[in-house]
């Protein structure tokens, strides 16, 4: 079964075309890892996915919904996709807690109790229990990016999308936020659409890699054949280029 599948799909920011012709298809279950030069479409394509950017022509189906469809409720995608992006986004004003309870309060109806619980659930498996009674001034860059993965995974989404979730953090930051994605990633159910620079993490999470350049996907392969020997050569260049860096 597809999570996410993408036919024919072509983007435009009015006359500039930034997804050319994607095809593309992504198994429940499965950790794809995206990467790609800077302005090639790898936040543009993970953006339609919950649409934060609509598509011109083509299909793109989420979990069974036709996302070009009008009939579907695209706050519903959202629900089942969580997001995480690059510079985390907390409500400054809210402590960590209440971060991670909002959504599911006003969006699930949960009630408190059981909300709390599970929140602090979720706090403990990100490794931040202990800080679910600070504000986000009061915790670091990476704890705050595992803040926003909680507070995604709140909504018990059945599909999560990264975009170089720790490309704005310092470098000894980092692996404690991979190590949450690899987690993330490790549930079975869970369905990942990764787009991140760091090599050997995509190595151990990913089932494919897929590679874009100006707006298209030159190559979709499995791990151990991408990091071996990409089946395009323009996707070979880049990997020598980032692993050299
Ligand atoms: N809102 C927008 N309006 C116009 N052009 C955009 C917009 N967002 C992105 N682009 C362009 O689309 C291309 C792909 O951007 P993006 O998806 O952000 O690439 P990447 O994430 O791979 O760096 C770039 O050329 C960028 O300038
Ligand atoms: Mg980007």
């Amino acid at each position: 079964m597809s999570m996410i599948e993408f036919r024919d799909v072509q983007k435009y920011y009015g006359k500039f075309h930034a997804l050319k012709d994607i095809n593309l298809e992504i198994d429940k279950g499965e950790t794809v890892v995206l990467i790609g030069p800077s302005g090639s479409g790898k936040s543009t394509l993970a953006r339609t996915v919950n649409g934060l950017e609509t598509i011109q022509e083509g299909q793109l189906i989420v979990n069974g919904h036709d996302i070009a469809d009008r009939k579907t409720d695209i706050n519903r995608i959202r629900t089942d996709v969580g997001m995480v992006f690059q510079h985390f986004n907390l409500y400054q004003n809210k402590n960590v807690l209440e971060n991670v309870m909002l959504a599911p309060r006003i969006v699930l109806k949960l009630d408190e109790t059981e909300n709390k619980k599970r929140a602090m659930d979720i706090l403990d498996q990100v490794g931040l229990a202990d800080k679910a009674e600070n504000m986000p001034s009061q915790i670091s860059g990476g704890q705050a990016q595992r803040v926003a993965i909680a507070r995604s995974l709140a909504m018990r989404p059945k599909c999560m999308l990264f975009d170089e979730p720790t490309s704005a953090l310092d470098p000894e930051m980092i692996d404690d936020v991979l190590r949450v994605i690899k987690y993330v990633t490790s549930q079975s159910d869970m369905t990942s659409l990764i787009v991140t620079h760091e090599m050997g993490f995509a190595q151990e999470v990913a089932n494919r890699v897929i590679f874009m350049d100006q707006g298209q996907i030159l190559a979709d392969d499995e791990t151990s054949k991408f990091f071996e020997n990409p089946s395009n050569p323009r996707a070979k260049q880049f990997l020598s280029k980032i692993i050299k860096h």
